[in-house]
């Protein structure tokens, strides 16, 4: 047997593991394309599922570092297309034909050099097309592997999708922050730190979006980059189109005080005053505040008006923290680790808040640690050694109450 062989089955080997363990159908898809990214040729996984309106196909889930949020493909056209209406595999393997149809030739971001596409199929059709790709410059995937791949789909779709129907994604709203290409390094000492390598990510207006990554993977860093905190190296940074790459300290203080709320993993509030008085601190400087009572009311914290921070507790002063974001009705309310330092009953009731915001229309961007926080999200998306690593959609949000840890 050649390696490509032996590394296909050993492949399989861990899928068949895996989707074993998994209790969804997508738990296990999204094992399987880690295992094809880490063990095949495979350089990017789209999962690609039917969108809310019209007849087009949507990412749902993929490891790449690209927003393919918007990417979108008509189901008659397109390796991808053809596969979930025809329920079979699709392979464009090299060369790539010229001109041959992957759903990425109108993305020139990402540079196919081949494709291959298995449905995954319930009882009523497709529920959603596994898709794997090598980047030009790279091995394009081997026939071997494709077949190993194939075999995975259609054992996952067995074990776990024979009741599915077909699965669907919301199209996205209008953009509200932009980031592409963006790297940030810091001198430490006599060398660089080269933290953030190529950061392409895009908030969409009124989403709630997580955050994950191993710690010192660039996560607070990005953070401070769109909340006009810091500056990208290069790069750039898009505010409802205004770009922030090349912006005066003014303009920056101007965005931060009119467009973002800041809520911190220590609180960050002054010790001397008064509930009021920390809300009041932010609320005069801008332009539409909300009344103080009113943010404290949200916050479920109306009678607390007169505590100071040393009166209340953690989970009260982190609500007080979320009001004092909230009271200069920002469009973005930028949350980093907002609940490590709480117990559970705490960070559920904090959770409640933010969930609550966001479901106002209020466009959160959370960093967390917590896997779980992960389900109330309308996106996931993973960090690793500054770039986008995997981005996954939630179909459905879960709330506060609900989450366990
Ligand atoms: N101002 C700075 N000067 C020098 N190095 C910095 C600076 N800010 C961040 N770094 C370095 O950049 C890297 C990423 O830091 P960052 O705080 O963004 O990580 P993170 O993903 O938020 O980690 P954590 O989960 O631990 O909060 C770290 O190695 C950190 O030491
Ligand atoms: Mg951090």
């Amino acid at each position: 047997m050649d390696a490509s062989t032996i590394r296909s089955y050993h492949a399989l080997y861990l899928a068949r593991a895996h989707i074993a363990r998994s209790e969804t159908l997508f738990e296990a898809l999204v094992g399987c394309m880690r295992i094809c990214v880490d063990e095949l040729s495979a350089t990017l996984a789209v999962l690609w599922v039917a969108g809310s309106e019209g007849d087009d196909l949507r990412p749902l889930y993929w490891l790449a570092p690209y927003d393919l949020t918007s990417c979108a493909c008509q189901r008659d056209s397109t390796d991808v297309g053809r596969a979930y209406v025809s329920e079979r595999s699709t392979r464009i393997l090299s060369p790539l034909e010229a001109g041959a149809a992957t759903v990425f030739s109108a993305y020139p971001a990402v540079k196919v050099s081949s494709s291959f596409c298995a449905p995954c199929s319930g009882k009523d059709g497709t529920i959603c097309v596994m898709q794997l790709l090598t980047e030009q410059g790279q091995p394009p995937l081997a026939d071997e592997e494709c077949d190993m791949v194939e075999i995975m789909a259609m054992i996952a779709s067995m074990g776990h999708g024979r009741d599915e129907r077909p699965w669907q994604v919301r199209v996205p709203a209008g953009v509200l922050m932009s980031a592409r290409d963006v790297t940030r390094e810091f001198e430490s000492g006599e060398s660089v730190v080269q933290v953030l390598r190529g950061i392409d990510l895009d908030v969409y207006k009124g989403e709630f979006l997580v955050l994950l990554g191993e710690s010192g993977c660039g996560k607070s860093t990005l953070l401070n980059i769109m909340g006009g905190m810091d500056f990208p190296n290069s790069g750039s940074f898009r505010f409802d189109g205004e770009e922030h790459l090349g912006a005066s300290e003014h303009e920056l203080a101007v965005y931060r005080r009119e467009q973002v709320g800041f809520v911190f993993q220590n609180y960050n509030l002054m010790p001397n005053l008064r509930a009021r008085q920390n809300l009041n601190l932010i609320g005069e400087l801008s332009k539409n505040p909300m009344p103080t009572e009113e943010a404290l009311e949200l916050v479920g914290l109306g009678d607390r008006i007169n505590s100071k921070p040393s009166q209340l507790s953690g989970g009260q002063q982190q609500r007080v923290s979320i009001a004092r974001a909230i009271v200069k009705r920002p469009r973005v309310i930028f949350a980093d680790e907002p609940t490590a330092a709480l117990d559970y009953e705490t960070s559920v009731g904090v959770l409640d808040v933010i969930d609550r915001i966001a479901q106002e229309g209020t466009t959160v961007v959370m960093v967390t640690h917590n896997e779980q926080i992960c389900r109330m999200a309308d996106r996931v998306v993973r960090l690793r050694l500054g770039r986008v690593y995997e981005v996954a959609i939630n179909r459905k949000r879960a709330k506060a109450q609900d989450l366990v840890w």
